[in-house]
């Protein structure tokens, strides 16, 4: 399993080096530094990643593709993993400052644990630049490469609202299970599913039967599967003993597994098996989509947003010009951070083959498995 995973995300990195025009790595995953020109501008200066997690696909993803476009240009590349540990990404981080990395690149786990280490950065003059989650609460940020995490909250409502024929005489019932209160995202995803659905749920059309449809009650600390099927277990049990749930709003795939698995503790079958939506497209759920276990996810290509952070690290590394497509919307308490936002798709059943595959992002061979 282990293996397969790791050769879908090989297969992912080395398309996004053949997107950006670059070689392929060498098999074994390291992409040769390259010799002169233009693409090897990195000229061995340190770059370190921070990222939150290996137990989500999507940051193994995230990791592999920016080693291997930094390590393209010729770029040094430290990258680590805290495994979902605030204080180990804290020393993880203080340990790249004092190995002499020129430019830190963070995928937060709780920024607000960050800010005292993105000051020492800042005073060692090493430039920061947020990756997929906001840096809250600090000046010491020159640039945030993400995708729209209001609009992924939008196209999963969109989406609910399209699909699950909800009127005010067939009413559906719904429950949410969003993400991580410590995570930016997780509160714009929420906000943009909530203008899509508010309308459906005052005229009644809409019934969420536990009543937590504030994020304080719905939200999932950490993203973590396993609080989300324990609170879909209880859900199911106090709301649902005779009544049926129609739809799982699910903010990550993670959480849709998990709620796959209360759903099917409470004897949930193919006859009454609920709308069920989820973020990262990843290959699991990816499956899920073809086998219809999982009504929907966000697809979003990580190459690409790999590619404009790394335009980033050039900016503040080498002078050069980032793409920045938002300086609006992400104020961070201190500073409006100046960002590229990339664009989250819907995908289902329908659309699989032409985003999924057809972007190159996974095989059909690789599906089938
Ligand atoms: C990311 C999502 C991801 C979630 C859980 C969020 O910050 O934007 O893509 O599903 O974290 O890892």
């Amino acid at each position: 399993m282990k293996k397969k995973v790791l050769a879908a995300i090989m297969a992912v990195a080395m398309v996004a080096l053949t997107a950006c025009g670059a070689a392929a790595p060498a098999a074994g995953g390291d992409a040769a530094p390259a010799a002169g020109g233009a693409s090897s501008s990195g000229g061995g200066k340190k770059v370190a990643v921070a990222m939150p997690t290996q137990s989500s696909e999507r940051w193994m993803h995230d990791g592999a593709n920016m080693k291997a476009q930094l390590e393209e240009l010729g770029y040094t590349v430290d990258l680590q993993y805290a495994e979902d540990d605030v204080q180990a990404q804290v020393s993880q981080i203080e340990n790249m400052i004092a190995a002499g990395a020129n430019c830190l690149v963070i995928a937060a786990i709780d920024s607000d644990a960050l800010v005292n280490v993105e000051q020492q950065a800042k005073d060692a003059g090493i430039p920061v630049i947020a990756y997929d989650r906001l840096l809250m609460n600090t000046d010491a940020v020159s640039y945030y490469a993400t995708f729209d995490n209001k609009g992924v909250g939008t196209k999963i409502g969109e989406y609910i609202v399209q699909h699950c024929g909800a009127t005010k005489d067939d009413p559906k019932t719904i429950e949410l299970f969003m993400g991580s209160p410590d995570d930016n995202n997780a509160h714009m995803l929420y906000a943009g599913l909530m203008e899509q659905i508010q309308p459906l749920l005052d005229d009644g059309s809409l019934v969420c039967k536990s009543g937590q449809i504030d994020f304080e009650s719905n939200n999932t600390l950490r993203w973590d599967q396993q609080t989300a099927m324990k609170r879909c277990e209880d859900i199911l049990t106090r709301y649902y003993a005779d009544d049926k749930l129609d739809i799982c709003a699910c903010a990550y795939d993670g959480l849709s597994y998990g709620c796959m698995s209360a759903l099917e503790g409470a004897g949930y079958t193919d006859a009454d098996w609920p709308m069920i939506t989820g973020q990262d497209a990843e290959l699991m759920a990816t499956k899920h989509i073809i086998s219809g276990k999982q009504t929907m996810s966000i697809y979003k290509d990580t190459r690409l947003l790999a590619s404009k952070c790394v335009t980033m690290v050039q900016a503040v590394l080498e002078g050069a010009k980032p793409e920045i497509n938002d300086t609006e919307q992400y104020n961070n308490g201190k500073i409006v951070v100046p960002s590229y936002l990339c664009e989250p798709v819907p995908v289902d059943k329908d659309n699989y083959k032409e985003v999924i595959i057809g972007g190159g992002y996974y095989t059909e061979e690789q599906l089938a498995e």
